[in-house]
């Protein structure tokens, strides 16, 4: 009797823990659990998906950029993403005068897409498993330094052997932790020109305060087109490149969603880490995202305040903003996330479960039974590692450029005298070009020292250098790297090239440079007292994850697993599904335009809106793109469902049952994001721009029409 109640509660923490789990899970395409697809509605087949023999949805879907995920929507290679992807795009070409980002772009017909140089759209031509091929030869007793060196070079053996045309790429990428590999054969795109985006208030409507929230109203898209050479084949731009004509489309589908509809959204996820042990989850409450979102406060607040004085620091500075709130505000609500879903005691209760299965099978017990209590220690003695690593990436690295510019210089100094030199010298000339055009040597000089007091303050001090840090502001003043200073007769800031001529003073001005001395001081505390020590951790922690996941996969061989993310191909599915929020009323999972109009308000950064579109509004005239007639019509604009997506799948097509495109993701709910960490279906939603909305807004407001001819639309 008593053993029979332990074992009926057991089994029910049992089913609580796994239908906790339930439902997320970004796919191999190659591995679709078509029957469950087909029962949440899917009308199509997995082969209708992917087939590497023939035309099939994957043909259409295209990594763009390498960071966000893109789709061909028309027989002359127009490309879809999100507003936010072409961002950089759009800026580029964006001056005061000529303000794309503020009043949108249009070209009018092929001779006026505009070029981008260095922009790719890569497209997936096969994916195999080569799991046996990189591990022959890998044993047990490996350390993780030989293991990694053995995989390298059987990738390397591997990668050089396939079968491929010669405008093909290859890559092999790890998958469950280094359980699995997998090859890719690719076709890189590398003429792609920007056709059209919105204003950046339709596009980025509702910016940072409604970034990563629900309900949201933002028409978040651009369009650019493939060029290929004659025949069809990816080359680098020139004039007499033609429109791409791509092996599938997709179709577009005005038919609207209601809830419960199937979607699939098919792209490619950058990165997830789905199976930590629940210390690692609470670390990143208590200590990682806080040092985070601190560091970012700061930095944020600051150029803020002085790009809404100001239009050119504004124009300067607004990609680079976007990128480090976008991140600031994911971090605060991941954390919330999951605090409210309680993910660490779930994490525990799974952690506990799974050394209760282990101690059934002797073999396991051996192998495994230590495994917890080993990730557990591990993490722990990681703690003030990562702590040091974040503020070092953060502070230093990457939210201020001066210190960034001093870190690439020390870089340089480093390489002198060895044959690397002028190399390395003529690539940070090209990201320096690019980095001063930007730049605002007052307004960085106010981040970095905000930066560096923080430094002082949250870093150990065992991880500090000797002699404490002297950066102030004299320090920027007489620093050649702030264009403060001249090197060479110019100032860096105006001529990288001629301030870089000479090499002999080059070097010694850089020698001399306090900036770059400081920095060097504060890199070589780095590189001594925590990179190696943290990177000793990360192999051993990446062993241990490796071997917790092979576990996982045979002690919960009733459960599914889906490798994390690692940017490539993926697809994941699920339902139209609106969300109820802890505090708040349950939100529906469409909104439309009365409620892009409720948000607007008249000069505001952030919810202005071209009198256009509010006339528009006004009249009603939807076309064949609204829902319901006259007076009562109402035009889409952003819904969401229970797709598991993260970063990377911003520009991912939302299908329908039938595989036709009827929305572009953007985004996810503010908790969601947790399901980076932790999928919770009743938590977690991705946001998607209504591909009416966008068809619309191409058509009535921007009067580009002509484009809609080369679509085909489902009606
Ligand atoms: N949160 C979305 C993503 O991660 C959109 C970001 C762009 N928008 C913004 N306001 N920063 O990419
Ligand atoms: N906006 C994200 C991106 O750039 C997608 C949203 C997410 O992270 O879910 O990929």
């Amino acid at each position: 009797m008593m053993k029979l109640r332990l074992f009926l509660v057991n089994s029910l923490l049992w089913i609580s823990i796994s239908l906790a789990q339930q439902g997320g899970g970004m796919w191999i395409p190659t591995e679709l659990n078509e029957s469950e697809m087909k029962q949440m509605g899917m009308k199509i087949s997995a082969k209708d998906i992917f087939n590497p023999n023939a035309p099939s949805i994957k043909d259409a879907i295209a990594h763009f950029g390498g960071g966000c995920t893109s789709e061909v929507i028309s027989s002359n290679g127009l490309l879809l993403t999100n507003h936010h992807c072409g961002y950089g795009q759009i800026q580029s070409h964006s001056t005061l005068e000529n303000d794309y980002l503020k009043n949108g772009f249009w070209a009018m017909n092929n001779s006026e897409e505009l070029p981008n140089k260095g922009l790719t759209a890569t497209f997936i031509v096969d994916i195999k498993d080569v799991t046996d091929k990189i591990l022959q030869g890998v044993s047990g007793e490996m350390n993780e330094e030989q293991r990694q060196q053995f995989v390298k070079s059987n990738i390397e053996i591997i990668s050089k052997n396939v079968v491929k045309e010669a405008y093909q790429d290859v890559f092999i990428r790890p998958f469950y932790k280094g359980n699995k590999y997998y090859q890719f054969i690719t076709e890189t795109y590398k003429d792609v020109r920007l056709v059209g985006a919105p204003p950046s208030a339709i596009g980025n409507f509702g910016m940072d305060t409604d970034n990563w929230s629900w309900p949201r109203h933002t028409g978040d898209f651009s369009l650019f087109r493939i060029y290929a050479d004659k025949n069809n084949k990816p080359a680098e731009y020139s004039e007499n490149n033609v429109p791409y004509k791509p092996k599938h489309f997709l179709p577009i589908s005005i038919k609207g969603v209601k809830e419960g509809d199937f979607t699939f959204v098919f792209g490619f996820p950058g990165t997830t880490d789905e199976y930590l042990p629940a210390i690692a989850l609470d670390q990143t409450i208590k200590t990682i995202n806080p040092s985070r979102i601190g560091i970012r406060d700061v930095a944020l607040k600051i150029l803020s305040d002085k790009m809404r004085k100001d239009d050119a620091t504004r124009i300067k500075y607004a990609s680079k903003y976007a990128r480090i709130s976008n991140a600031w505000k994911k971090w605060r609500g991941e954390s919330l996330g999951l605090t409210k879903s309680e993910a660490v005691k779930l994490r525990q209760d799974y952690e506990t479960e799974f050394n209760k299965r282990v101690n059934t099978k002797p073999e396991w017990k051996s192998s495994y039974g230590n495994l917890i209590k080993d990730l557990n220690e591990l993490y722990t003695t990681n703690e003030s590692y990562e702590i040091a690593e974040i503020y070092f990436d953060e502070a230093i690295y990457r939210n201020s450029e001066t210190f960034r510019i001093a870190l690439m210089m020390q870089n340089l100094l480093n390489a002198k005298g060895t044959a690397e030199f002028d190399g390395m010298k003529q690539r940070y000339i090209n990201s320096l070009k690019g980095l001063y055009k930007d730049y605002d040597a007052d307004l960085d000089q106010e981040v970095s020292l905000a930066l560096i007091d923080l430094y002082k303050k949250n870093v150990p001090v065992e991880f500090l250098p000797e002699n404490a840090i002297h950066i102030n502001s004299s320090t920027f003043e007489n620093s050649v790297l702030t264009g403060k200073q001249k090197i060479n007769g110019v100032s860096i800031s105006q001529d990288v090239e001629k301030a870089f001529a000479n090499n002999e003073v080059l070097i010694s001005t850089l020698e001399n440079d306090p900036l770059v001395q400081e920095i060097g001081l504060i890199l070589k505390a780095y590189e001594e007292k925590v990179s190696p020590k943290y990177t000793a951790i990360e192999n051993q922690l990446a062993q241990l994850q490796r071997t917790y996941m092979k576990a996982q996969l045979e002690v919960f061989s009733d459960k599914k697993f889906f490798p994390d993310a690692n940017s490539t191909l993926r697809v994941t599915y699920g339902k139209v599904d609106g969300y109820k929020p802890e505090d708040k009323p349950r939100y529906a999972a469409q909104t439309y335009l009365d409620g892009v109009i409720a948000k607007y308000i008249p000069g505001d950064y952030e919810f202005d809106l071209p009198q256009k579109l509010i006339d528009m509004e006004k009249s009603k005239d939807y076309g064949i793109y609204g829902e319901g007639k006259k007076k009562n019509a109402k035009m889409p604009v952003n819904f969401i469902a229970s797709n598991h997506t993260t970063g990377g799948n911003s520009g991912s097509p939302a299908l329908d049952k039938d595989g036709n495109l009827i929305g572009l993701n953007f985004d996810r709910v503010w908790e969601g994001t947790m399901s980076d960490l932790h999928y919770d279906a009743s938590i977690c939603r991705n946001i998607m721009v209504d591909a009416r909305y966008i068809l619309y807004i191409i058509d009535k407001f921007a009067g580009a029409g002509y484009l809609l001819n080369e679509m085909k639309i489902v009606k």
